[in-house]
């Protein structure tokens, strides 16, 4: 069966670490139509919209998504509607992407590259499940008032909304309960129950669901606890689950605790297992165009497609291992090399990749 898979490059570093995935991806043997269409702000120029509808129609209509990363300094003046990131929150909520899978691994090969001692990080492995369509991000009502009374009557007021119905909390639970359950079935819910309705409500829902997973542990975690203990015992996790704010802050903290963001993949996904792979970090403009950033992360998303939303998990352990082998052989990009390992470009770690796949 054929599968369409719509690759949107977007900003920055987007377009280069994108190109070596999509080497990756038609290396494979398997039957794929892959469809470029313009995201962020490469779409703004064109069509003066970060989403266009032919994006989106593009996007709806595939199997999976692959995403480079959207953003750039100098549309921060835009419209909040324009800028380059309503792209990517556009695409979750129209695609109803309500599942954000991100792992934080660090690779024995690159255990110097994290700013923690080695033997707090060696070997770690910890996957953080972010609701991603609702919250503050989507809550409404949101927007800017003038006070009518109180003691700030008169003043403009900004202002968003934090909620959560109850069947959003429940399937993300669910996820993140599989998830743990294919692990090492300990689960631990991020919230902020000792002052918040909603999280208190999260946390009801999430001990509700538990009942149906009795083999997986869960416990539960105040958020700010949480951001102090994955810098002093990120090896005491397995699977965190959490909502969309604090998932968005427990995933970059996460993510550094490796060293290495230039590694690490995510993937997004529906009800229906669509879903949208992109790399955790950002656009990058500054090294823009010199060939120099990490295409890993966009390639160890490719696999995570695979996996997820194309159901070829043989495929996605080839790229996994194509990665391990070509760190193994001392390959590295500018953010990732130490001394004694060898310098390479995103070209040439896209060729390494591709030779490793053989
Ligand atoms: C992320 C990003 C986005 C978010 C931005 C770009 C809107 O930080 O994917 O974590 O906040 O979700
Ligand atoms: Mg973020």
């Amino acid at each position: 069966m054929s599968h369409k898979i719509a690759v949107l490059p977007g900003d920055g570093i987007g377009h280069e670490i994108t190109e070596q995935a999509v080497r990756v991806l038609s290396a494979l043997g398997l039957d794929l139509t892959l469809e470029q269409a313009p995201v962020g702000g490469a779409a703004y120029e064109i069509h003066g919209h970060p989403l266009p509808p032919s994006t989106l129609e593009l996007a709806r209509s595939s199997s999976a998504i692959l995403f480079g990363a959207v953003g750039d300094w100098k549309y921060d003046t835009l419209a909040r509607e324009l800028r380059p990131e309503q792209a990517i929150l556009g695409l979750r909520k129209a695609l109803g992407l309500f599942a954000n899978l991100r792992p934080a691994i660090l690779y024995p090969q690159l255990a110097n590259a994290s700013s923690l001692k080695p033997e707090i990080v060696s070997g770690l492995n910890i996957l953080i499940v972010r609701e991603l369509t609702g919250d503050i991000y989507f809550g409404q009502p949101r927007g800017v008032r003038t006070l009518e009374d109180g003691p700030f009557k008169g003043e403009r007021q900004g202002y968003d909304t934090m909620h959560y119905a109850e069947s959003e909390v429940r399937r993300i639970a669910h996820v993140a309960f599989q998830a743990a359950a294919k692990r090492n079935k300990r689960l631990c819910s991020v919230d902020k129950a000792n002052v918040l309705e909603t999280s208190q409500f999260w946390r009801d829902i999430m001990i509700d669901v538990a009942r149906e997973y009795p083999d997986v542990e869960l416990s539960h975690m105040y958020v700010d606890n949480a951001a102090m203990q994955l810098v002093r015992e990120p090896k005491a996790f397995d699977v965190i689950v959490t909502g969309n704010l604090f998932g968005d802050i427990l995933s970059d903290e996460a993510a550094m605790l490796t060293g290495s963001i230039g590694m690490l993949p995510s993937a997004s996904l529906n009800a229906s297992n669509q879903g949208l792979y992109e790399p955790s970090h950002g656009s990058a403009p500054d090294i823009a165009g010199k060939n120099i950033a990490n295409p890993l992360a966009t390639i160890l998303s490719a696999a995570m497609l695979l996996r997820y939303s194309l159901n070829e998990s043989t495929q996605a352990d080839r790229i996994e291992q194509a990665v391990q082998r070509v760190l193994e052989q001392g390959l590295r990009t500018a953010d990732i090399y130490e001394e004694g390992t060898t310098r390479v470009t995103t070209s040439q770690m896209g060729d390494a990749v591709l030779n490793a796949l053989k």
